[in-house]
């Protein structure tokens, strides 16, 4: 199958684009979409057909469950129950940061395909607020399923260029939106509720919603799968939660201290580094092959997080024997940023 790339920068383009895409949909394809964190792989998430689909394309594991996109939160009853106990909750966060990069872990409703949730008995639920995503979604008029737009196991694409490599010759269509405001995947959360006083938040995955955005709404708790408080990772508790997972093909060393780096002579080394400051020691450490900085000169989070996954495709490319990442602070978006790297690197 060929694979086409469309453009939406303008408005005939985009008009032009949505409606293909939207063709597809029910047809039963699977496209890829922009959204705000990650480029994700979309299909008819009632359509089990299309929803096989995705799984082919990204050779994923069935057991691993897609997150289904709203047109609108309306739309929420098709795909999940919410439980009277955490209704003003789910309606909170709704108003608070929907649409946007909050994905919610809920009962599933039954009209909802078991291929999708991977026979869960619950659905991992979120509204892009990427103008793309949603003029097709929207336009589509139901909810799809869309996991990130890469093979199994491998980087998140945050361009249309990396979900074609990801991609190229297994679906129709991949519409461009240029890079990913986000750049990393939407945080998913688990509402368990309290007799009285505030819910629990368990967070499955760190995202682009840090825990100091969530915890005026409910108390924190990091579930098993993510880092502790010494950014260690325990075993997961759901499943597609596996330890080793946004893997370049490089083998990837993150490394915590400047001195426990020793490079083997002969060994070609890229440094994904933080800052690119010479005050935090791994500059000087070897001659480096190539170095990239993930929020060069002013250390900012956010920068480090929408140049994420892009920089490490691009040291990926380069052909050396080992990528080295430095840590991130662990507060706000670097719980997400370790949380990543940690299943990147193979030690
Ligand atoms: O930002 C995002 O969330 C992107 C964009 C495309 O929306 N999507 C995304 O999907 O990251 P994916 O499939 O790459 O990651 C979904 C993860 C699964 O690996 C799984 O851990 C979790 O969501 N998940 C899905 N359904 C779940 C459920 N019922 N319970 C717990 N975790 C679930
Ligand atoms: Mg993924």
């Amino acid at each position: 199958m060929d694979t086409f790339i469309a453009p939406t920068d303008r408005a005939d383009l985009l008009r032009a684009a949505v409606s293909q895409a939207v063709e597809f949909l029910r047809e039963g394809e699977a496209v890829a979409l922009p959204t705000e964190t990650v480029y994700g792989l979309a299909a008819d998430a009632l359509n089990p057909a299309a929803v096989a689909r995705i799984f082919e394309a990204k050779e994923r594991p069935s057991f691993d469950p897609l997150i289904v996109h709203l047109p609108h939160r309306k739309r929420l009853a098709d795909v999940a129950l919410v439980p009277p106990d955490i209704a003003e909750t789910v309606a909170t966060l709704i108003d608070t940061f929907w649409p946007g990069p909050l994905t919610l872990v809920l009962p599933k409703a039954p009209a909802l395909p078991d291929a999708v949730t991977g026979g869960l008995p619950t659905v991992a639920v979120r509204m892009s607020s990427h103008p793309v995503f949603k003029a097709v979604v929207t336009s589509f008029g139901g909810p799809l399923a869309a996991p990130s737009a890469n093979r199994f196991g491998r980087i998140s694409p945050t361009s249309a260029a990396a979900v074609m490599k990801e991609l190229e010759g297994r679906i129709p269509l991949i519409l461009d939106a240029g890079a990913c405001p986000e750049g990393i995947e939407s945080t998913i959360i688990r509402i368990i509720p309290t007799p009285q006083g505030k819910p629990i938040f368990r967070i499955l995955r760190a995202g682009p919603l840090t825990k100091e955005d969530l915890q005026p709404y409910g108390k924190i708790e990091w579930a098993n799968g993510q880092p502790d408080k010494k950014g260690q990772i325990p075993p997961p508790e759901v499943p597609g939660q596996l330890p080793h997972h946004y893997a370049p093909t490089t083998p990837l060393r993150l490394v915590e201290n400047p001195q426990d780096f020793h490079p083997e002579p002969g060994k070609r080394y890229a440094l994904l580094s933080y800052r690119g400051d010479a005050e935090d020691g791994f500059l000087d450490l070897t001659e480096w092959d190539h170095v990239l900085v993930l929020s060069p000169g002013s250390g900012k989070l956010p920068e480090a997080a929408l140049r994420f996954f892009h920089c490490l495709r691009s040291l990926d490319e380069l052909g050396v024997d080992e990528i080295i990442a430095e840590p991130v602070p662990l507060r706000g978006l670097g719980m997400a940023l370790m949380e990543r790297l940690r299943r990147a690197s193979r030690y």
